[in-house]
């Protein structure tokens, strides 16, 4: 089995008019099929911008990113992903702008239907079925855009910041709800926060990337075992290992 996705000697500069600017430098990074890799950094350090260049939708950058052992060279189908804002269509409704993914790919639309009014049971809003974004609240839209990330089941999701409009409670019913999703489904996710303590909550392993350009500073293993429960959050391996964490970024700069 290749690696879910592998990711060496990535090196993003933006052409801009008051001169380039260097997003990220040398990145390296892999993951197994099935691992949760959380990224935390402070902001503008190129997080947005390693999620956009995995799933294909950057202009060439120098190093490779391979997903599966595929060259990844334009938008890769088998990626779900959920923007830091929800980027949702605004004359679709809920349902429709869930189901575009499903239209695009021309994927059996009746059974994914249904799996769509799972999903948006899973994640709180039945009910808004037909209600258009503009008339939903920022955190509702981002569980839209988590129920169109998840409706073609992709081995590989990119999270960015997907749970940054929500309220501290539903935030944590969410990481639940994703570390749900996840036991049963199995997924490689790259999940990218600014929540130290949601970052290891979720993870395998958590990335730490520098200032920018961003740079792998330091990576953390995560053993905790799993399920994990509000519980886990209390527990002295839990309280280290986000201490450390804290401590790395704050000797480089803070989480911005
Ligand atoms: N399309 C673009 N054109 C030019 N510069 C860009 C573009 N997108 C991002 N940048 C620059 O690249 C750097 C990294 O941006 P990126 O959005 O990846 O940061 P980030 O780590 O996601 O930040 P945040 O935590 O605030 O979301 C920033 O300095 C930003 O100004
Ligand atoms: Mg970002």
């Amino acid at each position: 089995m290749p690696a879910a996705f592998e990711i060496s000697g990535l090196r993003v500069v933006y052409p801009s008019r008051l001169g380039p600017v260097h997003a990220l430098e040398g990145i390296s990074l892999q993951a197994e099929d099935g691992e949760f890799i959380s990224v935390l950094g402070p902001s503008g350090c190129g997080k947005s911008t390693l999620m956009k260049a995995l799933a294909g939708l950057l202009p060439p950058r120098q190093g490779s990113i391979r997903i599966y052992g595929e060259p990844v060279r334009g938008p890769a189908p088998g990626v779900g992903i959920v923007f830091q804002s929800a980027v949702l269509m605004n004359w679709r409704t809920v349902l429709g702008n869930i189901m575009l993914q499903v239209e695009v790919q021309r994927l059996d639309y009746r059974a994914h239907l249904e799996r769509a009014r799972d999903l948006i049971r899973l994640v709180g809003i039945e009910g808004f079925e037909h209600h258009y974004p503009f008339q939903l609240s920022g955190g509702m839209q981002q569980r839209v855009s988590l129920c169109r990330a998840l409706i073609h089941d992709p081995p590989l999701l990119l999270m960015d910041e997907p749970f940054g409009a929500l309220d501290a409670l539903t935030r944590e019913m969410m990481n639940l709800e994703l570390q749900r999703i996840w036991l049963d489904r199995r997924k490689t996710v790259l999940f990218i926060t600014h929540s130290i303590s949601e970052a290891v909550f979720l993870a395998d392993r958590v990335v730490v990337l520098s200032r920018r350009p961003g740079r792998v500073q330091a990576v953390a293993q995560v053993a905790l075992p799993r399920p994990r429960d509000l519980a886990t959050m209390e527990s002295p391996d839990f309280v280290r290992i986000v201490g450390e964490l804290r401590r790395e970024l704050q000797a480089h700069g803070g989480l911005g």
